[in-house]
């Protein structure tokens, strides 16, 4: 078993204390929340726990399934969102999007009692955007050209996501997805304010939200849980 995945174990015993008998879980997106979620259910299961999930994407509605977890709509708030992330800085702001749940993730995280996210090691940096790390920007197709002139004035350089084969991406919203190179940011919240203004776009892939537990997944196959609680 490689160090990852030693220490997402680690982090599921430690998350399955806090999830009680009915609780609402909001369920990010990507390969960490994936396996995650295959070392809780379990856990939580063996405790006779129930356990419902508000998915942000059809990649995790489909985990979480395969795992017993009963699913349920986004009603407004949950309890607990666990979640991943592309890049954490030192303030624990986050880049997400790059499997394309932004909109959603961001929205059930709004209404989040609390929030777990967790990355390896490798994905912390002093400043996001650090090593050419860009923000995926959420935005509708008529919007496209536009929103590419506006976002260039703020300083970034957008390129559209596209399949492999060329063929344009679209979120499970209908929206294209920007992903845009920005240089560090000193000042992620402005950020995220100033993209959002920007016509057109739905979301952005900057996330300030506080408060915040990070679980940090180290090689050796430990973790590190880091907070912000202001
Ligand atoms: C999904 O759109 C993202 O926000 C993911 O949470 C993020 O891309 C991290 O994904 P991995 O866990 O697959 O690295």
């Amino acid at each position: 078993m490689d160090g990852n995945r030693a220490a997402l174990q680690g982090v599921a015993k430690a998350l399955s204390k806090r999830i009680s008998d009915g609780v609402t879980l909001g369920l990010g997106s990507g390969s960490t929340v994936a396996a995650l979620i295959e070392e809780l259910s379990p856990l939580v299961m063996e405790k006779s726990k129930r356990v419902r999930g508000v998915p942000t994407s059809a990649q995790i509605e489909m985990v979480a399934s395969r795992n017993g977890i009963t699913l349920a709509p986004f009603t407004g708030s949950v309890d607990l969102v666990i979640d991943g992330a592309d890049q954490v800085d030192a303030g624990l702001n986050l880049i997400k999007g790059g499997g394309g749940a932004l909109l959603r993730e961001k929205v059930v995280m709004s209404g989040a009692k609390e929030v777990a996210i967790v990355a390896s090691e490798e994905k912390f940096r002093e400043r996001l955007c650090e090593d050419g790390v860009r923000v995926p920007v959420e935005v509708v197709p008529m919007a496209r050209e536009s929103a590419k002139v506006r976002l260039s004035m703020l300083g970034g350089v957008p390129q559209e996501r596209l399949l492999p084969k060329g063929y344009p991406y679209f979120t499970e919203n209908g929206n294209v997805i920007l992903d845009t190179m920005f240089e560090p940011l000193d000042d992620p919240r402005a950020m995220e304010v100033g993209v959002k203004a920007v016509p057109g776009v739905v979301e952005v892939g900057v996330f300030t939200h506080k408060p915040i537990g990070v679980f940090k997944l180290k090689r050796d196959g430990a973790f590190e849980l880091l907070e912000r609680r202001e």
